[in-house]
């Protein structure tokens, strides 16, 4: 369902030194296995699919009915990693224009994404004329984001169908027992799930902080599951014929090279939210102690026009990761003109799926001389079953790298700077001291 191709990094890295590492790729995978490395108290994510019931899933798959006969507009409200995978799948696999064309399901809203009040009041003229429902998601139940748009939400729904009836219109995922979410679900008798306390944001778009958004935009989580599950059992195989080890060295080596920037590059629209899900995983999880290396994303063709030039001149301390999807779901060629002024006869009658393959491999082969180590992901198609299998590949090649920079891959320390700050600034009582501080560096 995967599969990795290192030649485009060859001229860079020799498979001998890729192997030189097996050593301490095995080291990782055995501190994840007997749960004895960095963090292991949020390893919960690390035999999840194989552990998912079937009543789990169906318990998801009817809250997800049910929002769906009363809502048009299902509000997801969360942030990081309680808002990215569900995000990322769901456009992965609605397509392009689905949400117009096909109004047999819900559309899927995003909200507590940001601060921004054009943004939520923007939201909430939508939502004067629609009838919708609300999942909102957070681990800790305080992150600030989340709350500020909840309490906005939680007021409109009151007014739009009063107390009562806008309880039922209310999902929360949350831990099982801490936080102020969980206090306000128990208060007011909202339907919820919990999230497991071993497994961290980042690694939750296979627990119901994925999986109801995801069933609630009209897919199948049981073939999801039934994806990641196949990617647990191939990427515990022996380093040749792992995926996720044979990823994870590699960029471990380039890395120890001075790329210290991997761009992801997808040639398909489908999986630009894939892209903001796969750079919170790896950039939270490896960014720490001074090590990381920066994740950044591009969607080619387009950004060829944008930061094309760049990747194929600039500083030379990038490597891409290219998703290679093998097959669409539509077939479109390029029409023939008898005029032919704009000069395309050379490639009518061809696919456009043919037209973006060549511009794949011509890149690649352009950036690989141009000084940038290409690793290529190669996916059949954009399914559930193969989306499911990415993600526990790329949870996987996460955590081992994570494990082969010696950092631990489950904590964000960094995260906490920018909240005190802004509580500081924002009067948030027992921050006193700290506001003074800060006003006098302003
Ligand atoms: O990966 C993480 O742990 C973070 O990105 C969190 O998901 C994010 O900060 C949101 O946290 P919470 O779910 O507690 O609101």
């Amino acid at each position: 369902m995967l599969e990795i191709e290192l030649r485009n990094i060859y001229d860079f890295i020799k498979p001998d030194e890729l192997n030189s590492s097996k050593g301490n790729v095995k080291s990782a995978n055995e501190m994840l296995l007997n749960r004895k490395g960095k963090g292991s108290e949020f390893l919960g994510w690390l035999d999840l699919p194989s552990r998912t019931s079937e009543d789990e899933i169906n318990k998801i798959i009817n809250s997800a009915e049910r929002l769906r006969s009363m809502s048009e507009i299902i509000l997801v409200i969360g942030i990081g990693g309680s808002y990215l995978g569900a995000r990322a799948v769901i456009e992965a696999l609605n397509g392009n224009f689905r949400v117009l064309s096909d109004k047999k399901f819900p559309l899927v809203l995003f909200a507590g994404i940001n601060l921004d009040e054009d943004y939520h009041k923007e939201l909430l003229d939508i939502l004067n004329d629609h009838d919708y429902s609300v999942i909102v998601i957070s681990k800790s139940g305080t992150t600030t984001e989340p709350a500020v748009a909840f309490r906005i939400i939680r007021k409109h729904l009151e007014s739009k169908y009063g107390k009562a009836n806008s309880r039922k219109r209310i999902v929360a995922i949350t831990d099982k027992s801490k936080g102020v979410l969980r206090k306000l679900a128990d208060e007011e008798n909202y339907e919820s799930f919990v999230i497991p306390d071993n497994v961290g944001g980042r690694f939750s778009v296979l627990t119901p902080v994925g999986l109801l958004p995801i069933a609630s935009a009209g897919f199948d989580i049981n073939k999801l599951i039934d994806g990641a599950r196949e990617s647990e059992r191939i990427c515990k195989l022996e380093f040749e014929n792992n995926p996720s080890d044979l990823y994870a060295s590699a960029r471990y080596a380039l890395y120890r090279k001075g790329k210290v920037i991997e761009i992801f590059a997808t040639y398909n629209s489908r999986l630009i939210y894939f892209a903001e899900w796969w750079k919170q995983l790896f950039g939270e999880s490896e960014g720490k102690d001074g090590k990381g290396i920066f994740p950044a994303s591009v969607n080619f063709t387009s950004d060829l026009h944008s930061l094309g030039q760049l990747i194929q001149d600039g500083c030379r301390n990038i490597f891409e990761t290219v998703i290679s999807v093998e097959s669409y779901r539509h077939t479109l060629e390029l029409p023939e003109d008898e005029d032919d002024i704009d000069d395309l006869n050379f490639i009518s009658g061809k696919r456009l799926g043919e037209i973006n393959k060549m511009a794949e491999l011509g890149t690649s082969l352009a950036h690989r001389e141009g000084g940038v180590p290409v690793i290529n992901i190669k996916v059949p198609e954009i399914s559930e079953l193969t989306i499911g299998f990415i993600i526990y590949f790329f949870e996987k090649a996460c955590a081992v790298s994570g494990y082969l920079n010696d950092v631990n891959p489950f904590d964000q320390p960094g995260v906490e700077a920018y909240k005190k700050n802004m509580f500081a600034l924002l009067g948030k009582p027992g921050y006193e001291d700290l506001a003074e501080i800060i006003k006098s560096k302003l």
